[in-house]
């Protein structure tokens, strides 16, 4: 990476997650789904608008001594559908994973719909939906037809 600098912009970690390619503009987005505020005391390091052969300009998260697990790699895909994770020890990656965004996800994020049945307040169904678009991220609920969009997702993070 960077070769043809004289230096890393940020250092190689040696235990931990590295999520590369992630679409500039979506550090925070993927920080945010993962729940990492800052409190919780992992060094965290983010890397915005960095140059990418693939994606033109790209974001970068480093997270040590921390693993995702596989829920949180799908959350992943929602918001940085061309996200690598690469899983870190002892300075080697040691597992390459490539997030996909299944064409159809359950139980996660909220119908957009107040009035949906998967927001209804006792014995709500899971809320299901089928994508429609990957970018701009469109997931249509398979019971009240209303789109969620990644702003309504953000919106519901930053609620808790
Ligand atoms: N990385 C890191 N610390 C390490 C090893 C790797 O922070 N100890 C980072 C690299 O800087 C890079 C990512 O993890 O951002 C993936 O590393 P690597 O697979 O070596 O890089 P590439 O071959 O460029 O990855 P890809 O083919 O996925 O683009
Ligand atoms: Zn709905």
């Amino acid at each position: 990476m960077f070769k043809e600098e004289r230096h890393l912009r940020v250092s190689k970690i040696k235990e931990g997650t590295v999520i590369d390619h992630i679409k500039a503009g979506s550090a925070l987005h993927v920080l945010r789904i993962l729940g990492i505020t800052g409190k919780e005391g992992y060094i965290v390091s983010i890397v915005m608008n960095v140059p990418s052969k693939k994606l033109g300009k790209k974001d970068i998260v480093k997270i040590e001594k921390r693993e995702l697990n596989p829920q949180e790699v799908n959350l992943i895909a929602l918001i940085a559908p061309n996200a690598t994770i690469n899983i870190i020890r002892d300075y080697n990656v040691v597992k390459k994973v490539k997030v996909t965004l299944p064409t159809k996800i359950k139980g996660f994020p909220r119908c957009a719909n107040p009035n949906c049945i998967t927001n209804a307040g006792r014995e709500p169904v899971k809320p299901e939906f089928t994508v429609i678009s990957r970018e701009p991220l469109r997931l249509r609920c398979v019971y009240c037809g209303r789109d969620t969009t990644m702003e309504d997702i953000i919106k519901q993070l930053s609620q808790g």
